[in-house]
């Protein structure tokens, strides 16, 4: 039987089989479902979801089996209606070293076209609750196009981003030269991705890759409590915002407002919208309904 794990009182790993890991809201995670991910609820009211790549002597090269588990993860987390946003980790020394080159080095054309490679990769970019990465070392090639795709990223200052596709005698696919030109820019897009050369932690703020840099043991508790603070806010409001951020991405100004105007009008058809308003104007804490 595949290894498996769940995190102690203690924070350790200790090996675990087909036990209950934890029951939450209805909703039971079983341990044994994952091999390379740990997936546990963290926070004060245990409504931030955690995933933690687990692929150590590789760096967290992700495997196919390990990304069809982090989708399996993120789906348990969109239905969990005690979730209101998703933290995704990986070790001290690498969020994710790439695409396990290993898997790919002998795949050839007619597989990767004829079995569209990596189209399920890109299932964290299509999850509606907000997702934060939490960086620390290597987020390389896939590593760093997963990181991409999340909504917010936390960095650890001895983090490294880089697309060394170019070095293997191939390009980023998973959004690499589309997401990192619309966050850095063509220049540094354009050096990266030529270059293969990584950024640090601290280049990767300065360029708007990265929202905040944090000292490395800190990354992830930072990320948590981002995630508690969205979490405690209307869910439903916050995919509506999540959606008309993401808008810019996609369409003109033009279209992108009209987009955001229809939203910020159906935010006035939920209980939420009164609840927010109706609490600030009677000075206490909103008490949101779907959160
Ligand atoms: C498979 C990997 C791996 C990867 C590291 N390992 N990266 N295995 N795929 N992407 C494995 C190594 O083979 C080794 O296992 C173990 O992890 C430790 O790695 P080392 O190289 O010994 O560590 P170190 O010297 O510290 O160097 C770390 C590193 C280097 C700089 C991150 O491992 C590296 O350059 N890795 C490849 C980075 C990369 O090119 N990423 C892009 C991949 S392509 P063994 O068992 O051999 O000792 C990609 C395409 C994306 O991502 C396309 C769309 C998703």
């Amino acid at each position: 039987m595949a290894a498996l794990f769940c995190r102690s009182a203690g924070g350790l790993l200790r090996p675990f089989r087909l036990v209950p890991c934890m029951v939450a809201a209805g909703r039971q995670y079983t341990a044994g479902q994952y091999q390379y991910i740990l997936v546990e609820k963290k926070g004060e009211h245990q409504n931030v979801g955690f995933i933690q790549l687990h692929r150590p002597k590789a760096l967290n090269a992700l495997c196919d089996g390990l990304m069809i588990e982090v989708g399996r993860a993120l789906d348990q987390f969109e239905a969990d209606s005690q979730i209101g946003a998703i933290v995704i980790t990986g070790s001290d020394r690498a969020f994710a070293a790439g695409a396990d080159i290993k898997e790919m080095q002998n795949r050839t054309f007619q597989e990767c076209y004829g079995g569209n490679f990596l189209a399920h990769w890109n299932k964290v970019s299509l999850v509606k609750k907000p997702v934060i990465a939490a960086v620390n070392g290597f987020a390389l090639g896939g590593g760093c196009e997963f990181a991409m795709m999340c909504d917010i990223i936390y960095a650890g200052e001895k983090a490294q981003f880089g697309q060394p596709e170019i070095l293997l005698g191939t390009i980023p696919g998973s959004g690499g030269t589309q997401r990192l030109t619309r966050a850095v820019g063509k220049s540094l897009a354009m050096e990266m991705v030529l270059t293969g050369d990584r950024v640090s932690a601290q280049e990767a703020k300065q360029a708007g890759l990265v929202n905040k840099v944090f000292p490395v043991d800190q990354v992830v508790s930072e990320a948590i409590r981002c995630g508690e603070k969205i979490a405690s806010n209307s869910k439903l409001i916050s995919a509506m915002a999540k959606e008309a951020v993401n808008a810019a991405y996609e369409l003109t100004l033009a279209e992108g407002c009209r987009l955001e105007k229809r939203l910020f009008h159906s935010t006035f058809a939920t209980e939420d919208r009164k609840e927010g308003m109706t609490a600030f104007v009677e000075k206490r804490k909103a008490d949101f309904k779907d959160k």
